[in-house]
């Protein structure tokens, strides 16, 4: 097969992990999987999210590791240069990708607002818990403010992107995977030395099988699937950077171990110190920008601890922000051959306006919905529930039945320098167990159960 012979790889040999690390490490961690298991019985959800990232997210990962690092282009042209009939998946992410930064970057930009709000003081001048969902609902529903964070946050993820592959990406995640591991660490102690901590971990840990049920099942997939970036080409993009000495199969289970380590120790950061507050871990969404900060409040140097947390939000955001736009920028820089700069230009406006969208529909707009749903609610609603779903149910029957089965097992081996065990089994998830599985949570989500 041709491959573009002059495309930038990943320098060092603990790069691939940092990058595709960068990628799953993100709100999605640390905002969103709390209260998903908050909601959805703790210790029960636990289980079965570990589950469904050991047996369907991980060979997902190594399959769009094999096929972008097989075809070395973006989403859409590694597809389309393995079977042209299947660009469509590589579109589907390409669209998938525009449509998440469209509200990522918004929440990207709170937690940029709320990074700013701890340092000036103004997080710790009120005195409730009422008085944080308030200043919530204000700053979210105010015309500018949000949109100044978004925008900003937008402007640093182009900057990164503007400076290439190696120079940007692989640089930036270098720096800040590190700190976002040490933050990570730092909160997380502090939170387990709260009283009242114990109760805390016992909810996030102990299962308790009567809670598991067929959407518990289904809640921790599609958890999986956001938190390990898979679906939307994402990892198609970054693996055509890797070396060719690059082992996918210890990659992918580095990154799942990481992406997983950080979910933990985010529920052990936040459900202690919930509980040590008295407040209900089902508090949903809100739990990242209502109840932390106000218990922050309670403690010793709680300006610090609030700035600290929102800090590691930013971090972790921006990797994967990062991640989403390279998606977009090298689609239109190799297939529609425009320079990387304008592709990543173009990119920004595109979203920006998207963002922008997105943030005033909780706002100004409120009143423009979309069968009932806010642009925002929409757009999450949509990729998670439908773009990434197809694209992971696609990319599984792509490489299951469709890709050559050399090209599969001369990935994941180097071309038989790497013991090739491990193969048939990833194959037979691939073609039946993993399809099967995607495929009812799609319906589910559409509501067809
Ligand atoms: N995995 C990211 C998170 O957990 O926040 C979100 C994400 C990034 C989803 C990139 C999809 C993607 F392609």
């Amino acid at each position: 097969m041709h491959t573009p012979h002059n495309r930038a790889q990943l320098g060092g040999k603990l790069s691939a992990v940092l990058v595709a690390a960068g990628s799953s490490v993100g709100l999605g961690n640390i905002w969103r999987f709390p209260y998903v298991a908050g909601d959805n019985g703790g210790g029960a959800f636990l289980l079965v999210y570990v589950l469904c990232v050991a047996v369907l997210g991980l060979p997902l990962l190594l399959a769009e590791f094999s096929v972008g690092r097989a075809a070395k282009r973006n989403a859409v042209g590694a597809y389309r240069s393995l079977d042209r009939r299947w660009s469509g998946v590589g579109y589907n992410g390409v669209v998938a990708a525009v449509l998440i930064m469209g509200f990522y970057f918004v929440v990207a930009g709170w937690t940029a607002g709320y990074m700013v709000r701890a340092l000036t003081g103004e997080l710790a001048r009120c005195a409730s818990a009422d008085d944080y969902r308030t200043l919530f609902e204000r700053f979210v529903g105010d015309p500018w403010r949000p949109l100044l964070y978004t925008a900003l946050f937008v402007l640093a993820t182009h900057f990164v992107i503007a400076r290439g592959v190696q120079k940007g990406i692989e640089r930036s995640a270098r720096l800040l995977m590190p700190l976002l591991f040490g933050a990570l660490i730092v909160l997380a102690v502090r939170s387990l030395l709260l009283p009242g901590a114990a109760e805390g971990m016992r909810f996030f840990l102990r299962p308790d099988f009567a809670k598991i049920t067929p959407s518990t099942i289904l809640v921790a997939l599609g958890q999986a699937f956001f938190s390990l970036s898979i679906g939307i080409g994402t990892m198609v993009t970054y693996a055509s950077y890797f070396r060719p000495e690059a082992d996918l199969r210890r990659t992918a289970l580095h990154v799942t171990l990481l992406d997983t380590l950080v979910a933990l120790l985010a529920g052990a950061m936040i459900f202690p110190a919930v509980f040590s507050a008295g407040i209900e871990p089902s508090a949903g969404p809100s739990l990242v920008f209502i109840t932390l900060p106000s218990i922050f409040n309670g403690m010793t140097l709680g300006p610090v601890w609030s700035a600290l947390f929102f800090l590691l939000l930013v971090l972790a955001a921006l990797t994967s922000t990062i991640s989403l736009h390279e998606v977009v920028t090298a689609y239109l820089h190799e297939e529609r051959r425009l320079a990387r700069r304008t592709a990543a230009r173009i990119t920004t406006g595109a979203t920006l306006a998207l963002a922008t969208a997105a943030s005033l529909s909780l706002g100004p707009l409120r009143e423009w919905t979309l069968a009932g749903l806010s642009l925002f609610d929409s757009l999450d609603f949509a990729t998670a529930n439908i773009l990434m779903p197809a694209g992971g149910f696609f990319t599984c029957l792509f490489v299951g039945w469709r890709l050559d089965r050399h090209i599969f097992r001369a990935e994941l081996t180097n071309d038989g320098r790497l013991p090739g065990r491990i193969v048939p089994l990833l194959r037979f998830l691939l073609r039946y167990l993993c399809p099967a599985v995607v495929l009812a949570v799609f319906l589910d989500n559409l509501g067809l159960f």
